[in-house]
């Protein structure tokens, strides 16, 4: 008999809902995206995405039962994200999912949005193994996770300032690219000459395996304000290869350092930032070069998904680790840990 896991995700700006069968099949997974509302703003304004979660909660939870060919009554379990995120975000997908699971008599699964960023690996790839060292890079964090097995997690590293996605974001909007950032970024990036601005890259103390991004941000920052003033136009391009190279170069070489010191055979990537075709491809050329093997979520499912969710839902249905209908979001919930 196949599960049937339907995930729910609003943590931030997407309003996603997904039906996963065992784990492993993605029979639908629909994403809703907010950008175009929030990019007049420069940024995700909280109020602004809960209310537009709770318009399209709805429909989207319908679309992706209709993909999948099933109705409600052929859900074994509600997986949902209940942290980390906004709270007001959060809230709306935990209410459905926890109006469903009443409703429906199916056990409710609460979920941690980086764990489901984790998970999106293990979609469409049954032979993924433990123990598995993962880079999460996103909009709001930077991690070194060294995953021994299901729900063990250690973050053997971490950003102590700026996520490398809210980096990208803040130099696009300073560079006036628009949001989000990232995707921008890469895209000029490609044409252009990613040695001719100097820039700074912090490796911290010697072995440390944390980040620290806004050292680099100030550096970009500093070079437009100052080329403003002298009334000179920055070349756009270059300035932003030269950042994307600076935070690309010191992920791929903090990354391989944890895998080396943890000997993990496998590599893993993993949330938005995890998009970044320059990230892929120097982090894959590297792992390849140390015979390590790189493992990497196709693109649509390294920004925010529901199928991610229900995918990590999935194992914590296996183990029965259901959450009561009373979870509430939890803004600052931390991996590994459940706050229900
Ligand atoms: O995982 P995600 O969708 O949301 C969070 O959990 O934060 O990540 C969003 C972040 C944004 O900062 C966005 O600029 C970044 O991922 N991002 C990228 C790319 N696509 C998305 N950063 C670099 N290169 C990309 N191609
Ligand atoms: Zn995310």
């Amino acid at each position: 008999m196949s599960v049937n896991i339907l995930g729910v995700e609003t943590s931030c700006d997407e309003t996603s809902a997904a039906v996963v069968v065992d784990g492993l099949n993605v029979s639908s997974n629909i994403i809703s995206s907010q950008i175009d509302v929030h990019r007049k703003f420069g940024g995700v304004v909280p109020e602004v995405a809960s209310r537009k979660h709770l318009e399209m909660i709805n429909v989207v939870i319908q679309e992706a039962l209709d993909e999948a060919k099933i109705g409600f009554e052929d859900l074994d379990a509600v997986a949902v994200t209940y942290g980390p995120g906004l709270v007001g975000a959060l809230l709306v997908g935990v209410a459905a999912a926890k109006a469903m699971s009443f409703a429906l008599n199916v056990p409710l699964v609460g979920v941690n949005h980086l764990e489901g960023h984790v998970y999106a690996n293990f979609l469409n790839n049954p032979g993924l193994n433990f123990p598995l060292l993962c880079l999460v890079v996103s909009g709001g964090h930077t991690d070194l996770v060294l995953i021994n097995g299901y729900n063990d997690y250690n973050v053997v590293g971490r950003t102590r300032d700026d996520a490398a996605g809210e980096a990208f974001d803040k130099v696009a909007r300073v560079l006036d690219l628009g949001y989000p950032g990232g995707p921008v970024i890469d895209k000029i990036a490609r044409e252009a000459d990613p040695t001719a601005i100097k820039l700074p890259r912090a490796y911290l103390e010697e072995g440390s395996l944390d980040f620290s991004f806004s050292g680099l941000k100030t550096a970009v920052v500093n070079y437009a304000h100052r080329a403003k003033q002298r009334g000179e136009t920055v070349d756009k391009e270059n300035l932003a290869a030269g950042f994307q190279q600076a935070v690309v170069d010191v992920l791929v070489d903090k990354a391989i350092a944890a895998a080396k010191k943890y000997n993990t055979p496998v590599l893993m990537l993993a949330g938005g930032v995890a998009a970044n075709s320059q990230l892929r491809h120097q982090l894959g050329e590297r792992a390849n070069a140390e015979g390590m093997e790189l493992v990497c979520p196709p693109l649509v499912l390294c920004t925010d998904n529901a199928a991610m969710i229900a995918c990590a839902g999935y194992h914590k249905y296996l183990r029965k680790n259901f959450a009561p209908l009373t979870l509430n979001a939890v803004p600052n919930l931390k991996l590994g840990e459940d706050k229900y």
